[in-house]
């Protein structure tokens, strides 16, 4: 049966990709945070999930390679789909961006999901396989505070063409999806920077500084849940999408038309 390993996922999002793949076939569910990803691969297989649980930093070549071997090891088998989640981000202001805070986050999100396509397409070998990168609406909005993190996100959509198209003719597919605004520890985090950093939002707990943004940014005016993404990176890892590749899908309410 199919098997799909996923990046990221103690975190929010990952969590629930991992929990709704893991309704269709085996998951091996990856983190540089070992703890918390053995945490949420308990929770899973108590509930009757077929998975395995292994450390990964994405940075790291040599940590991605025994990720993908991990899943063998495990009882799981081959893997040949994956969810490229993990990632990190916060707000900076542009003229404070560090070079040190640029290549942090373009090592996690860009050579991160580059390292795991690749070892995905080299171990496929001419067969095919299916990848979803999590990119952000933040690689379209040109916005002030992510002029680190947008950027690497962007880069994402293109390297996920890429992929595709190396993997067109042996039928092994690629697509971004392009979440909206979720309520996770990267939003916690941001908001509460944002609290403790700008006058203007002194009074706001963070619950409220997310609503404002919810309010000014999206059309539908509702934030997105892990389970929205989660549903669609399923939908695209699967045979039912078997005719979709180098697609970017976004889902966020309507901030992002494409
Ligand atoms: N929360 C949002 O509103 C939002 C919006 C758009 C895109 N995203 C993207 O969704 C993805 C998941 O974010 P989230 O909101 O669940 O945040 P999160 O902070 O809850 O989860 C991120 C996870 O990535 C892991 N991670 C960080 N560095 C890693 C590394 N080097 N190797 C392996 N794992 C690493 C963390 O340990 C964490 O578990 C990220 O790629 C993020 O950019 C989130």
């Amino acid at each position: 049966m199919s098997v799909a390993l996923v990046t990221g996922a103690a975190g929010g999002l990952g969590a629930a990709v991992a929990a709704r793949l893991a309704q269709d076939r085996p998951v091996l569910l990856t983190d540089v945070d070992e703890a918390g990803v053995a945490e949420v691969a308990a929770k899973l297989a108590a509930g009757g999930a077929t998975v395995a649980h292994t450390a990964c930093d994405v940075r790291d070549r040599a940590s991605v390679q025994s990720a993908f071997e991990a899943a063998g090891g495990l009882g799981l088998g081959e893997v040949d789909a994956v969810a490229n989640v993990a990632g990190v981000g916060m707000f900076v202001p542009f003229t404070e961006v560090t070079e040190e805070q640029w290549d942090r986050t373009f090592a996690v999100n860009t050579r991160g999901t580059f390292l795991t396509c690749q070892e995905l397409v080299r171990r496929r070998a001419g067969r095919p396989g299916a990848v979803v990168n999590i990119a952000s609406i933040g690689a379209r909005l040109g916005m002030e505070m992510l002029a680190d993190y947008g950027p690497s996100k962007a880069a994402v959509i293109e390297l996920t063409h890429v992929v595709a198209r190396v993997g067109a003719p042996t039928g092994l597919r690629a697509n971004t999806v392009m979440p909206g605004l979720i309520w996770t520890d990267m939003w916690r985090k941001t908001s509460e920077w944002l609290i403790a950093n700008d006058p203007a939002h002194v009074d706001s707990t963070p619950e409220q500084l997310f609503a404002g943004f919810v309010g000014a940014m999206v059309p539908m005016g509702r934030p997105q849940t892990p389970e929205d993404i989660a549903e669609t990176v399923a939908f695209l890892l699967s045979d039912r999408a078997a005719n979709i590749t180098g697609q970017t899908v976004s889902v966020d309410g309507g901030v992002v038309m494409t």
